[in-house]
């Protein structure tokens, strides 16, 4: 049985055999059992108090015992850069991408659709798509270059990482910091979803202004595992991310390996249907930013890095009032993702795995039938269900990679045709 502890960005303590962490001090001369004391550190080590994010981790081996990397040849579709060439200013969606043919897990399962920074920037996210059938078995990633938001849109996730195991649903979403090893199992043997990777300042939860002191995601449903390790001394591939490219080494034993950690760097998971939805109970439909889950500050106030956003199921009421997403145009640039259900602002060709982007100043908003249908609806109270899309929202423009480019919809920009022109009194 799983155990977590909760609370976002808690100092949490953990040992998988009793005695493994040390009382007192972080390094003594001596750790329990021969434990090697590590420290992972996701901040720099004088970031301000309320932001330092460190962990300390006692393990059977150093990390730092593994041979040279050398380039991994797999995942041809993982982290290929963006393309370079000059990027139309046209808006993109696409459907959701193929199941594989042969066994493929997590890690050769991920397709790169989008992303907005060189990693080396420490600013920027990549979005990632994912569709496997196979478990890792002997065999682990960790990313250099940035903390891994898992969402998934079909099949369960079991997350076996250095600081303990995260199983999740979809509905739930799942973050692994920076550098943590782990390697994933399909307990319903074929998986599919979304990855945000973020290069930039860790996600956090929103302040809150004059909401107050509670709502949209609440720090104590955030639930980060208890330590669990493997002592697995067998071949075990590491494959690394770093740099925007996948290099590989093979240690002699898994690095799953950790028995105790201490600290305020870990993975958690979080169940979306917690998030308490805040809207209108007047007219207007608010800006989306009221349904930010997570936010990624950049180095300017107020403008995200990354912001993670929900539309969960909710009620709508505002009266007088268009009540869809309206047309816009942002300087913000927008992915968006549907885990189930439909989003209310298209009526069809957003299928639950697909993904769109609307870049900077493109023009979006409603096509032309969830217009109408709004336009036309009686504005009775209504309950919008049974649905899950969400944005990943941010300050740098978004570029597709060569697969990208080459598989988005080709008729996308006809949503927004066919609008009827607005009639003038006669003068
Ligand atoms: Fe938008």
């Amino acid at each position: 049985m799983t155990q977590y502890q909760t609370g976002f960005g808690n100092h949490f303590s953990t040992e998988a055999v009793p005695g493994a962490l040390p009382v007192g001090r972080n390094s003594p001369q001596r750790p329990a059992f021969g434990l090697y004391a590590e420290q992972l550190s996701g901040t720099a080590f004088t970031a301000p108090r309320h932001e330092n994010r460190r962990s300390w981790l006692y393990r059977l081996r150093p990390s730092a015992e593994h041979p040279p990397y050398t380039r991994y040849e797999g995942a041809k579709l993982f982290a290929p850069g963006t393309d370079t060439a000059p990027l139309a200013p046209n808006r993109l969606r696409w459907s959701p991408i193929a199941d594989p043919t042969a066994p493929t897990d997590l890690i050769d399962g991920i397709t790169t659709m989008l992303a907005n920074r060189d990693p080396a920037d420490l600013e920027g996210v990549a979005v990632h798509l994912y569709a496997a059938n196979a478990d890792m078995t002997a065999r682990a990633f960790v990313d250099a270059d940035g903390e891994l938001l898992f969402i998934p849109q079909q099949g369960r996730l079991t997350l076996l990482t250095e600081l303990g195991r995260v199983d999740i649903a979809p509905g739930q979403i799942a973050l692994i910091p920076r550098g943590v090893r782990f390697r994933a199992l399909l307990p319903d043997g074929a998986a599919r979803g979304y990855i945000a990777e973020n290069h930039g300042a860790l996600f956090r939860l929103p302040d809150l202004g004059p909401i107050g002191s509670n709502s949209l995601a609440s720090p104590r449903d955030f639930e980060t595992p208890a330590a669990a390790f493997e002592d697995i001394d067998a071949p075990f591939e590491l494959v690394q991310k770093s740099l925007g490219s996948l290099w590989t080494t093979t240690l002699d034993h898994s690095p799953l390996d950790v028995v105790a950690w201490h600290g305020n760097l870990a993975p958690w998971r979080y169940d979306l249907a917690r998030f308490n939805t805040i809207g209108t109970v007047s007219f207007d439909h608010p800006d989306p930013s009221i349904f930010t889950v997570l936010t990624s500050p950049s180095d300017v106030p107020g403008r995200a890095n990354a912001d993670f956003v929900i539309f969960p199921p909710r009620w709508m009421v505002a009266e007088d009032t268009f009540r869809p997403p309206w047309f816009h145009r942002n300087v913000m640039s927008e992915a968006m993702g549907l885990i189930t259900g439909a989003y209310d602002a298209k009526a069809d060709g957003f299928a639950p795995g697909g993904l769109s982007l609307h870049n900077l100043m493109a023009g979006h908003g409603p096509d032309v039938a969830s217009w109408q249908a709004a336009s036309d609806a009686a504005l009775a109270p209504h309950k919008i269900e049974d649905t899950m899309a969400f944005m990943v929202e941010s300050c740098w423009p978004y570029r597709p990679t060569a697969f990208g480019l080459t598989h988005a919809q080709q008729d996308y920009d006809a949503a927004w045709s066919g609008f009827p022109k607005a009639v003038l009194p006669n003068p």
